[in-house]
């Protein structure tokens, strides 16, 4: 049951439709035809609807789904039919079969390459190379057997013309080693005449119109189709078949099984036979019979190496012994053509057989000895023709439908049997129904003595001349009561019935008329002896391999060989019989439109099919019992979460208690019955409530799943999380220490460097240390900064201090600070060597006066006056003042300003000498420095670093700013001064401007 596919595409099992009827079995194939679903089942069979187009359910895939898998657990498929008789066959160690019926082109081949190719998919995981070579041997056959034994008819463009039955054999341990091909009634009157629309058998077009020509010239062989009778009806057929491609397909396929290059040839050398049998005329001349084509009579000879003369002997003469003579009885022209169609209809045949006997050879189990590898198992494919009813039928069809009454006989026995047999087995008690037997059909044809074919024999046998007519009057006499038969002459009224020629027969699937014409002639199938021995006695050994009754010589041979029917009679029972000694599993084929239209769902074609494949009937035995059954196990496994008492595991004895609870739960127990190991639902109203609870259930479990799941997902993901926090904790902790030690290791000896390990060069911390770095470089810096200090002599500190606070106030600000060079502060004294003695004077003069402990810096500049006049002037920087002097009147001073007055300097930060020094009083002095020897030396960064360096020592804040221009305040007004760059200029110079002052100084 297959409960996975959803009601969309109707229900995948009719034994659950609501109602069983034939309207709604329809409706339901309909539908599922329609969407494209073609496999159906009826409980374990598979109803199967031609698609007539390629559908995408036979890939690598599709198979991994069905292996291993029961069947109810995925979508009906052929696959699923496979593996569980596949499964079955490994679990139970049991032979069984799998039987594919219906019409022709319903697609019973189709599903029997599919299901070959599922098993040889899944079996020999090993890869063993026995194996696989056995199964290509088996896959391979098929391509051969269908050259042979398939046609073109009208319904089918690969319409088998025989019936087949495959065993594979299987070792111990599941994996095929061999196989055998039995065949049934090949249908050999093809090969002398087709119905319009219809060909010969594919190996004739496939030789003349594919085989390579030096092969075509040694076999006298046109290659035009129209050339030869027997196969011209069919020339212009229009298919989809291309002949040639097949003809290589085919010879290659022979090759690789392993037929020798003579047994090729011989093959080809008897299709080619048969073309120029058929070519053969007869004529008469008088009393004797001819042959019109004399030449073609040693085309013969030498295609069948034998004597031209015995040849032309065999087809114009007959042996025949009187009891104690032997003598030559010449054919009249109408038994010479008899006898040449006779051998060509024979020789296809015994081709065919020796093709199906040697492919046995090849594939037979070889070397399996039972002790030691355990019982062989086999699993057997039944692909024979289906019923057939033709506007003409005749022996063939009669054969044919006779062989399906038989299968739908064992299909009733067997489905009943195993239905019955498994309620036994369970000890559920069973009320037998009541189905269509065709028991009495099958009884019709082949009950001995009073049958139809005892009644043919019987006619076959009849000494004198024996007319079809006289046949049909025996059976109207024997068979006048039968149900099933009637004739015109039983039945004068039915105008569908011609007189002295047809009865027609009620079978199960429909009522088929069949004239009789030809019935005993086919029965009796006549080869006269001399064309046995005249093969026999061929010098081709293949050929003469092919005919070993034509050992016998003609006063040897006394008994009547079996007639066409009870060979066939034979075979069915035999199959039959084989069949019912295993377990069977039935592919039921329908042909949903006779266009081969993908599209088509013919109703009453299908409706008729339904009906006599008896498939409404197997739904209702199906039903009468049990609709569903499952071991316990199986059935908790699937629903235990409908109930409280098995979810998620039961705490009961056993399965079957916990199903009995389950059950009980639900209210079911009228519609349930407890087997031993399974549970039979009646209803399947009653598995639908089942599923629907569980699919409520299975939502239910799905969210809990999910949840779980979930938290599971987010659990590892944060302890992921966290392990990836600790790594880089430790990661950076490890980076942090091996920085530090890093740096440890480079500064380890400094103290005895003598830069002070200045050259060293600092590790690259890692970032979270780029600022501890800067505060150990600032420290580091300060601790060398110390120990260099300490060295320096103790007059030289001011001048360092003074530096100290040159590059504190102005660094960044102004390039040029003079670092470089000894700050000698008194410049004037050594500017102008001549006017020391005067400055000397008037600076101890002032030092007594203003008791000043020393000067910081004194220079000449240029500054401008109130009158907005530049002039020459000195400045002098005491601890206490600044003073402003005249260097032309002996450096008498002319102002001072006290340094508490003195708020700030100015600078600009070009290289110029510019000095504005504010005051409290807004009466800024502005001047620029002017040294004279160098003339260029830079003196405002000594300014600046000694006033800054007196302001700190005093604990005042000196105001430097460095800007351009210079905002100052002269005489209380505010005023700006520009530096300008002049190229013609020799000396800085100030001039007034409309905002202030221009101060222009050299350029260069
Ligand atoms: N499963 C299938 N998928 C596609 N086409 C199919 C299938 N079964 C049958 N056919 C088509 O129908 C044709 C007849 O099928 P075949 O198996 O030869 O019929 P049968 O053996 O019953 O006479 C095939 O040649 C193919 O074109
Ligand atoms: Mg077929």
């Amino acid at each position: 049951m297959a409960e996975h596919e959803s009601l969309e595409f109707g229900k995948a099992d009719f034994v659950l439709l609501d109602t069983v009827s034939t309207p709604e079995f329809m409706a339901n194939l309909k539908l599922r035809f329609e969407k494209g679903r073609i496999y159906t089942y009826i409980g374990e069979v598979v109803v199967s609807v031609n698609p007539y187009r390629s559908m995408n359910i036979y890939g690598r895939d599709t198979i991994e789904q069905y292996k291993d898998r029961e069947l109810y657990e995925r979508p009906p498929h052929l696959f699923a039919i496979a593996d569980a008789a596949y499964k079955a066959m490994k679990r139970r160690n049991k032979d069984n079969c799998i039987v594919i019926s219906g019409e022709s082109g319903a697609g019973k081949t189709e599903a029997s390459k599919y299901i070959m190719q599922y098993i040889a998919a899944i079996t020999n995981p090993g890869q063993r190379a026995e194996v696989e070579r056995v199964k290509n041997m088996l896959l391979k056959s098929n391509c051969v057997l269908e050259a042979f034994g398939n046609a073109k008819t009208n319904r089918n463009d690969n319409s088998s013309r025989f019936g087949k039955y495959m065993d594979i054999n299987f070792d111990f341990k599941g994996d095929p080693i061999g196989g055998h091909i039995s065949n049934y009634l090949l249908e050999k009157s093809r090969v002398i005449v087709q119905q319009s629309g219809e060909r010969s058998f594919h190996s004739f077009y496939q030789l003349v119109l594919g085989g390579p020509e030096q092969l075509l010239r040694s076999l006298h062989i046109q290659k035009d189709p129209a050339a030869y009778n027997y196969i011209k009806v069919g020339r212009q057929v229009k298919s989809s078949i291309n002949d040639a491609a097949d003809f290589k397909a085919v010879a290659d396929a022979m090759k690789v099984i392993g037929f020798a290059p003579e047994e090729i040839q011989t093959v080809y050398k008897i299709l080619a036979t048969i073309l120029h049998l058929g070519n053969m005329k007869f004529a008469s001349d008088g009393d004797v019979t001819l042959i019109e084509n004399g030449k073609l009579v040693s085309v013969l000879g030498e295609l069948l190496s034998t004597k031209q003369e015995n040849v032309e002997k065999a087809l114009l003469y007959r042996t025949v012994s009187t009891g104690r003579d032997v003598i030559d009885k010449q054919h009249t022209e109408q038994e010479a053509s008899y006898g040449r169609d006779a051998l060509a209809k024979a020789i296809y045949e015994r081709l065919f057989c020796w093709i199906v006997g040697r492919i046995n050879d090849i594939i037979e189990v070889k070397n399996y000895d039972a002790k030691v590898h355990g019982k062989n198992t086999v699993i057997g494919v039944l692909d024979i023709y289906g019923f057939e009813i033709f506007q003409n039928n005749s022996f063939e069809q009669f054969c044919i439908n006779y062989c399906n009454e038989k299968l739908q006989q064992l299909f009733i026995q067997l489905v009943l049997r195993q239905e019955q047999e498994e309620y036994q087995r369970e000890g559920i008690p069973w009320k037998h129904i009541d189905y269509f037997n065709n028991q009495i059909i099958v009884d019709l044809v082949e009950q001995q003595h009073k049958g139809i074919f005892a009644i043919l024999d019987e006619a076959c046998m009849n000494v004198g001349k024996v007319t079809d007519e006289m046949f049909l009057q025996a059976l109207n006499s024997k068979l006048a009561k039968h149900a099933h038969y009637s004739s015109r002459k039983l039945c004068p009224t039915d105008k569908s019935l011609e007189f002295d020629r047809d009865f027609r027969i009620r079978h199960y699937a429909g009522n088929v008329v069949y004239s009789v014409v030809s019935f005993i002639d086919k029965n009796k199938d006549t080869l006269f002896q001399d064309f046995k021995r005249l093969l026999y006695n061929s010098s081709n050994p293949v050929l003469k391999a092919m005919w070993p009754e034509g050992k016998l010589s003609i006063t040897e041979v006394t008994k009547r060989p079996l007639t066409a029917a009870t060979l066939f009679r034979n075979s069915m029972i035999s199959l039959v019989e084989n069949l019912s000694s295993k377990e069977p599993y039935y592919v039921r084929c329908i042909k949903p439109n006779d266009l081969k239209s993908p599209l088509l769902f013919e109703d009453e074609r299908c409706r008729h099919q339904v009906e006599y494949l008896g498939l409404l009937e197997n739904v209702r035995v199906r039903r009468a019992g049990f609709a569903y059954r499952q071991t316990y196990e199986r059935f908790l496994q699937r629903y235990k979460m409908i109930s409280q008492f098995t979810w998620p595991n039961h705490d009961l004895p056993t399965d079957r208690e916990a199903v009995m609870r389950l059950v009980q739960g639900c209210g079911f127990e009228q519609d349930v019955a407890y087997g031993k190991t399974k549970v039979f639902i009646r209803t399947p109203r009653t598995l639908f409530t089942l599923e629907e609870q569980r699919a409520q259930m299975v939502q239910r479990i799905v969210i809990f799943l999910q949840k779980v799941w979930r938290g599971t997902i987010a659990r590892l993901q944060y302890r992921r999380m966290r392990a990836a926090l600790t790594i880089i904790r430790f990661y950076r902790r490890y980076k942090v220490k091996s920085y530090i030690r890093e740096v440890a290791r480079r500064f380890h000896n400094v103290l005895s460097m003598k830069d002070k390990g200045k050259h060293v060069k600092w590790p690259t911390p890692p970032k979270v240390l780029r600022k501890f770095e800067e505060a150990l470089q600032g420290i580091y810096n300060r601790w060398r900064a110390s120990h260099l200090i300490r060295t320096l002599p103790p007059e030289d500190l001011p001048q360092v201090r003074a530096k100290v606070a040159a590059l504190e106030t102005l660094k960044g600000h102004r390039a040029d600070l003079g670092l470089q060079r000894a700050w000698e502060g008194n410049y004037l004294k050594r500017d102008k060597p001549e006017a020391v003695s005067s400055f000397t004077l008037v600076s101890s003069e002032l030092q007594r006066k203003d008791k000043f402990m020393s000067v910081l810096f004194s220079c000449h500049v240029r500054k401008i006056n109130r009158f907005n006049k530049a002039e020459d002037r000195a400045i002098l920087i005491t601890d206490r003042h600044l003073y402003k002097m005249d260097p032309l009147k002996q450096y008498k001073p002319m102002k001072s300003i006290p340094l508490y007055n003195v708020t700030g300097v100015s600078v600009s930060p070009g290289k110029d000498q510019l000095v504005v020094f504010h005051t409290k009083d807004s009466r800024d002095l502005i001047a620029c420095l002017q040294g004279v020897v160098p003339p260029s030396e830079s003196r405002v960064g000594e300014l600046v670093g000694v006033l800054a360096s007196h302001f700190k020592s005093e604990k005042r804040k000196l105001q430097v700013s460095t800007v351009s221009p210079i905002q100052c305040s002269m005489h209380g007004k505010k005023c700006t001064i520009v530096v300008e760059t002049k190229i013609n200029q020799s000396q800085p110079d100030f001039t007034k401007s409309r905002s202030g002052y221009i101060l222009s100084v050299p350029g260069n």
